[in-house]
Parts: structure tokens; C-alpha cells; sequence
């Protein structure tokens, strides 16, 4: 990952969007020499010329600086591969279908990644009826609890949210294999097959 964009990011972008040096530089007002420049690290564009820059190359500015372009084939073809993001200053919580670069309150937000169940975060399911009924033992202080439940299976995606002071229990259809994901906000993620 880089720390800037860098000369070969710029140039394979550009090549990739069938841009002259000339082209590009007249999408973002400068002049080839100062693109033919950067290409060959010769200087760096400023900072203020990264927003049209990305623009220019069809990328959003994170990908433009990582020099990765996010490409997903075919996100919708299993959902679980379901990513996490959770915003570690709002609580958002983001689920995505593929790879993308999600930002939150200036933050960009890696995915994140599920854990199995240990002694602190235990699950117990219970048949009730046609229904499974899910507790996970754990305290809900304001302090340290699970702020959501979701249950994905290929097909399908169920989240059931939590709050400080409430049970951390609930009820839901399980039908076909899955997991259940479910998040402590000190501990992260944790993931059980069902
Ligand atoms: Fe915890």
C-alpha cells in the first residue's frame, strides 16, 4: 500500500482509461509536461489536485493513493462472503457484498475480520417452534456488550441490532446452512458456523 500517489499508479490508471499525457492534463488543468512528471517521479501533484485527479482516472481518492483499484466480479453471487465495516468513533455499521473502500467520520474503515467464538463470547441456540432462540453470554454495560446479531446464509441476510442494558438474545428463522456473526464492542467480531 502506498503512503501517496505514486508515477506508475498515474500512468497505468491513465493507460488504462486510453488517455494521452495531453488529455489528462487538460481534464485537470495542468500541462503534459508536469503529467509526463509525475509518471516518471519527477514530482508529485499537489494535494489539492488529487480530488480531480481520481475523477480524471475514474477512482476514488483512497484507491488513487493505495494504488488498488477495488475491481469485484460478480458480488452478488454468495452472500456469505458478507464484509463487516464498523466505524470505530460512530458505531455505523456497514455490510458489503465484495470489496469496497468505505469511509466514516474521516476513517477508512478495513473489514473486518471474524474470530471464532471463545470462553468470553459463548452462543447457545435453542429450538423454539420453527425458531432458533440465540443467546450469547455475555455482559450488556454500557461499557462492554454486543451491539448486533446477523445471521447470513447464501441467500439470505438477517440483522438483529443491540443495545447496552438489553438481553443479548433473539429469535430467528434458521433455514439452510449459515453463520452467525455477532459483535462485542471490545472484542470484535466473532463468527459460528450453524
Ligand atoms: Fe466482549
Amino acid at each position: 500500500m502506498n503512503t501517496y500517489v505514486t508515477g506508475p499508479t498515474i500512468k497505468q490508471l491513465r493507460e488504462n482509461r486510453h488517455l494521452t499525457q495531453a488529455e489528462l492534463a487538460v481534464r485537470i488543468g495542468v500541462s503534459s509536461k508536469t503529467i509526463s512528471k509525475w509518471e516518471t517521479g519527477k514530482g508529485l501533484p499537489d494535494i489539492s489536485l488529487l480530488q480531480p485527479l481520481a475523477q480524471a482516472l475514474g477512482i476514488s481518492v483512497i484507491e488513487l493513493m493505495n494504488g488498488e483499484q477495488i475491481l469485484n466480479k460478480n458480488v452478488s453471487a454468495n452472500m456469505l462472503r458478507s464484509k463487516f465495516y464498523i466505524c470505530p468513533v460512530c458505531g455505523n455499521t456497514i455490510r458489503a457484498l465484495g470489496d469496497a473502500v468505505i469511509s466514516c467520520c474521516g476513517i477508512t474503515l478495513p473489514p473486518l475480520e471474524a474470530e471464532e467464538a471463545d470462553d468470553g463470547h459463548m452462543v447457545t441456540i435453542e429450538d423454539v417452534e420453527d425458531e432458533h432462540f440465540i443467546t450469547v453470554h455475555h455482559p450488556m454495560t454500557k461499557q462492554h456488550y454486543i451491539s448486533f446479531l446477523v445471521h447470513v446464509t447464501s441467500d439470505r441476510f438477517q440483522m438483529v441490532k443491540l443495545y447496552p442494558e438489553g438481553n443479548a438474545q433473539t429469535r430467528l428463522q434458521l433455514r439452510g446452512m449459515g453463520y452467525l456473526y455477532y459483535c462485542c464492542n471490545r472484542h470484535g467480531l466473532f463468527r459460528i458456523k450453524i
